[in-house]
């Protein structure tokens, strides 16, 4: 049900220049999607009256996946003035004038937030009666964050009823005043002193805040520090100076709310991810050998009794259905294994892989190619836009490109599918129940009829009725003694006439016999 009182803005307009990347920050992907839609997609599922994207930098990029994530999102343009603060400030004004709710605000760079850590922030808030509530982290490197800057004071007896609130809500740490005294402001970290920058408490970029104390104080935020820019963290200050209560919360697990500012940061991000996804996998039934060497994408499934083996990559939307083995050392975009079919050691895109099917070692399966059940590709195949029929094999060192094949075929080991004229594409058509021979070239376009054979070295350059055998070989020519004349003193000629010289002797006796039996 959507949340009336509730407006969400997430912040996207920064230029994320620790990247160092022509691409912008937040379209930088984990899992499988830029790091700005992990966070839409959490953002969507609290379902609020209005949720608010502010954008600049790169903005097209940036609205294409944000209308993909939120088709009925608001995109704000943020404009010269630099800074989180102005970038909310902008916002909000974007609100209709009559909401009164809360606005949740979102760093757009935090891809790990979850929809629970999210609710529970709008739970204590609604329930604890501060004007702002913000979630912090404690950590062992909190360098680049800004800090959370309290007042030491009397520590506070917990109450047994704060003591079972905190344990209702086990994502969160402990309450404001239980640690280390009052909030009073916080400090970027190149705005912060020796002592401020010891702080290990740090500003998650998750707020919420009253809507009307945002109308009333960020007009008042200046631009007076090391970045020149309007900070949203100053609305703490702000709030307090006005005599406002702000709780600050910090989450239980720091990696909750990981800001990724670069490379780096980004990918202890995925690996984080991509350990929650296994896991998460595994509980669900599948069998992951090395979650260390695995990377399964947000959008991949996976039916019970899977098994994943190490060094695999699952890409995408790819699906796979029950009893499928894949990997080790297999990369999938995007593709549908069906049950029981075994992929090992291959690189495939867009691909369909009937049940019972197997795949591999080695074979490269590019977009459109489609295995029946029970079919093969085998080692060191390269297939594209090729429908390959139920039981159809295509066993060994082969390129089989814009091909249908019908069932039971087998292409013969080491045949080509030449698609390409250098000017178009054709395609080649095979039957069912065909029986290539090795070393085939199928010149496109040609059709193969039903139960068709063709010897070795075929070059089939027009159609194959059904039933037939088609083979166009040249007839051998032996040239015998070419290398003696040739090349001769060379390593091949020694070998010849190694080889060939006990049959020369007794070439030789058999022409002289009278010499011999006057010995
Ligand atoms: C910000 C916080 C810092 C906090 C950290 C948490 C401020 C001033 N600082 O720092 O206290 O510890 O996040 O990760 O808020 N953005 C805009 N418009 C702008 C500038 C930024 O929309 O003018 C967006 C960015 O795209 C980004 C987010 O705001 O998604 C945060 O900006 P970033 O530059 O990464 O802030 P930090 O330096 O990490
Ligand atoms: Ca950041």
């Amino acid at each position: 049900m959507t949340d009336s009182k509730l407006a969400i803005i997430i912040l996207a307009a920064g230029q994320g220049t620790r990247m160092k990347s022509a691409t912008p920050k937040l379209l930088h992907t984990l899992a499988g999607i830029p790091i700005v839609s992990h966070v839409l997609a959490t953002a969507r599922e609290l379902d609020a009256a209005y949720t608010v994207a502010v954008v600049r930098h790169e903005r097209d990029a940036l609205v294409e996946v944000i209308v993909d994530e939120l088709p009925n999102g608001l995109v704000v343009d943020q404009d010269e003035t630099p800074g989180t603060g102005r970038a909310v400030e902008q916002a909000v004004a974007s609100l209709p004038a009559d909401f009164d709710g809360d606005v949740l605000v979102i760093n757009g760079d935090t891809p790990m937030l979850d929809v629970q850590t999210l609710a529970g922030l709008i739970n204590e808030h609604r329930h604890g009666g501060a004007s702002a509530t913000l979630l912090s982290a404690f950590l062992n490197d909190p360098s680049g964050y800004g800090r959370i800057v309290r007042t030491p004071d009397e520590p506070e007896q917990e109450s047994a009823a704060d003591t079972a609130a905190r344990a209702s809500t086990p994502l969160f740490g402990r309450r404001v005043t239980d640690r280390n005294g009052r909030v009073d402001r916080i400090v970027e970290h190149r705005d912060a002193t020796d002592s401020e920058l010891a702080i290990a408490e740090i500003n998650a970029g998750v707020y919420l805040f009253g809507v009307s104390e945002l109308r009333d104080l960020l007009p008042q935020l200046t631009m007076h520090n090391a970045q020149g820019e309007k900070y949203l963290t100053d609305m703490v200050e702000l709030l307090r100076r006005a005599g406002s209560e702000v709780t600050v919360l910090p989450v239980a697990e720091s990696w909750l709310v990981a800001g990724i500012n670069d490379r780096a940061q980004l990918s202890e991000a995925a690996a984080k991810m991509n350990a929650l996804i296994i896991r998460g996998w595994q509980l669900a039934g599948v069998t992951v050998q090395d979650p260390a060497t695995t990377w399964i994408d947000l959008k991949a499934t996976f039916e019970p009794d899977v098994t994943i083996l190490p060094g695999t990559q699952i890409k995408g939307a790819t699906t796979v259905a029950r009893g499928a083995i894949v990997g080790p050392d297999t990369t999938l975009v995007d593709c549908e294994i069906g049950e029981r079919a075994v992929v090992k050691r291959s690189d495939a895109t867009l691909s369909v892989i009937g049940a019972d099917a197997t795949v591999g070692p080695f074979s490269y399966l590019r977009p459109n190619t489609i295995l029946g059940a029970h079919g093969k590709i085998g080692a060191f195949v390269e297939t594209k836009n090729a429908q390959i029929g139920d039981g159809s094999k295509v066993p060994h060192l082969s390129y089989v490109g814009d091909a249908h094949i019908g069932v039971d075929s087998n292409i013969g080991a080491g045949s080509i599918f030449a698609n390409y004229n250098g000017v178009t594409k054709s395609e080649t058509e095979i039957g069912s129940n065909v029986r290539l021979g090795s070393h085939n070239v199928f010149v496109a376009p040609v059709r193969i009829g039903d139960g068709a054979y063709s010897g070795a070295g075929t070059v089939v350059r027009k159609d194959v009725p059904a039933g037939s055998l088609a083979m166009n070989v040249a007839p051998q020519r032996n040239l015998e003694g070419w290398v003696a004349t040739h090349r001769a003193g060379s390593a091949a000629d020694v070998a010849a006439q190694a080889a060939l010289a006990p049959q020369n002797a007794v070439e030789a006796s058999a022409e002289q016999p009278a010499e011999r039996t006057g010995e």
